[in-house]
């Protein structure tokens, strides 16, 4: 993809679509300034109409007077400095634009406008990881694809740096984490009857064989069973289809240094089991796979990145479905940890089979463990769609976790596993049970992963509500791919 930055005039700059960001009101930027005089005042006479009040609004000029481009495209930031998710609304805007099909070349001017406490070098990341996202279409499974899909066009970002490898870095970094995204929005969007937990198999042996140092193993249910994965079995007792447990290991860093382990929830279908759930907006339990999507799409961006660290991602895949051969409310199950587990509610499945997946991990002796997981319908009725939920048995992780939301603008909320709630999770009759008595249901769930994760700094992210839209925009969302991906490039130095 051609997209690069240069220090240059903007107004004898030859393009199809010049872009330019700049606020509705106050001096002019230099660039703004030089495009203003070399056009005769067009700049400032549009201002002044007050027709860029609205941050957003924008208005398109064909063949302005004085300059080389062929269109000039004004975009207002409003009146006042724009917050980091008002700015990730304008660079969206600019990616349409630029990834229209039908532009052949643009540019950007963003003016030096950005959040306060950022900089060029962040708005140059997340303009890069705006259009990479702008290009995500999802028609495979229409009868006619679309024609005119979107493609990047030749971009420029013009600014009057001159640092441009720096920028240059910058933006091939926001393309990379783009395309992880738009791998695993795709997984999350493809429905169950395709992404089936052996399609994610083959997806993983074919990235494995496109990508140096990804290395990929499918353990089987017989496998598994060898292990004794009880609880993870339990949950694919139902189906016709069989589990698997992907193993993805990305070998960038010296040989033998400790991973960082991403597991991620593979329920390719949540029916809910027997404890069947209601009917309305059931079709959104295929999304119910997107944490594993999260760790296939920071895989794909790490080596994309060629990310100096060792990775593993773990996925337990499997379908959670009724039938007389389902696990049953009642059920008591033998982990592989060795806790056994009174299963109350089939529906409460991530967790089953993320414990085992946990203890799985120990193996790797990782220097940390994040699982991704669209855990509960709770944290959505927290937390809504803008943060995920965090939660973790290690404040330097958990901290570092934050950092990189905020900093991606891919945002997290800490929430607390402490004692009290642990202890809703008694059982007369196991170790444990797999739902709490009333009352916070995501701070229960994280409770009990904890149960499984004493041996490593372990942190879980809760995506139930981050990870898709519903609606009119239904659609898989690509997170928390930038907050993973961010926090892996720092632990590679
Ligand atoms: N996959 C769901 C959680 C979910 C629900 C995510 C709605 C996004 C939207 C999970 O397996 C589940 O069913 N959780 C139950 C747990 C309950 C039975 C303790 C829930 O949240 O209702
Ligand atoms: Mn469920
Ligand atoms: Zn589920």
């Amino acid at each position: 993809m051609d997209f690069k930055a240069r220090s240059f005039d903007p107004a004898s700059f030859k393009t199809d679509c010049m872009v330019v960001l700049l606020p509705a009101s106050g001096n002019l930027s230099d660039m703004a300034a030089a495009l203003n005089r070399a056009s005769g005042g067009l700049i400032a006479t549009i201002l002044k109409s007050g027709e860029l009040a609205k941050s957003g609004s924008s208005v398109s000029l064909y063949a302005p007077t004085g300059l080389q481009a062929k269109k000039l495209v004004l975009v207002s930031t409003g009146d006042k400095t724009p917050t980091d998710s008002q700015f990730a609304k304008l660079t969206g805007k600019i990616a349409s634009l630029i990834t229209a099909s039908g532009t052949k070349s643009a540019a950007v001017c963003l003016n030096g406008v950005c959040p306060d406490n950022r900089d060029l070098v962040w708005t140059a990341q997340q303009l890069a990881r705006a259009a990479g996202e702008s290009l995500y279409l999802f028609d495979q499974c229409k009868s006619k694809q679309e024609q005119n899909r979107p493609a990047l066009a030749k971009t420029a970002l013009l600014s009057d740096s001159k640092d441009t490898a720096l920028l240059n870095a910058a933006i091939d970094k926001g393309l990379a984490v783009a395309k992880g995204m738009n791998y695993a929005r795709e997984l999350g969007d493809l429905p169950a009857n395709i992404c089936t937990p052996t399609y994610l198999a083959d997806r993983a042996r074919e990235l494995a064989t496109a990508t140096p140092k990804l290395t990929t193993k499918i353990l089987s249910e017989k496998q598994m069973e060898q292990l004794k994965m009880g609880s993870l079995l339990s949950v694919t007792a139902g189906t016709d289809i069989p589990a698997h447990l992907i193993i993805m290991e990305y070998k960038g860093g010296t040989r033998g240094a400790a991973p960082v382990a991403l597991v991620g929830k593979g329920v390719t279908f949540d029916s809910g089991g027997i404890s069947i759930k209601p009917g309305a907006g059931m079709d959104e339990m295929k999304y119910d796979m997107c944490g594993a999507a999260s760790v296939f799409g920071a895989l794909v961006t790490a080596a994309e990145l060629k990310l100096p660290i060792n990775i593993v991602g773990l996925i337990p895949a499997v379908e959670n479905m009724p039938s007389g051969k389902a696990t049953k409310p009642g059920d008591i199950v033998t982990s592989m940890s060795g806790q056994t587990i009174e299963i109350l509610n089939t529906d409460a499945e991530g967790r089953l089979i993320l414990c085992d997946a946990l203890t799985y991990a120990e193996r790797y002796k990782p220097r940390a463990v994040v699982d991704i997981a669209t855990l509960t319908g709770a944290c959505v009725v927290a937390l809504g769609s803008h943060a995920s939920g965090l939660f973790s048995n290690n404040d330097d992780l958990a901290t570092d976790l934050l950092t990189c939301g905020e900093e991606t603008g891919d945002r997290a909320w800490r929430l607390p596993i402490w004692d009290d709630y642990d202890q809703q999770l008694k059982s007369n009759f196991a170790d444990m049970a797999n739902i709490g008595s009333k009352g916070a249901g995501s701070v229960v769930a994280a409770c009990f992963l904890g149960r499984f994760a004493k041996k490593y700094p372990w942190a879980h992210l809760d995506i139930a509500g981050t990870a898709w839209n519903s609606g009119g925009q239904k659609g898989a969302t690509g997170r928390p791919v930038p907050l993973l991906v961010e926090y892996l490039c720092r632990q590679a130095g």
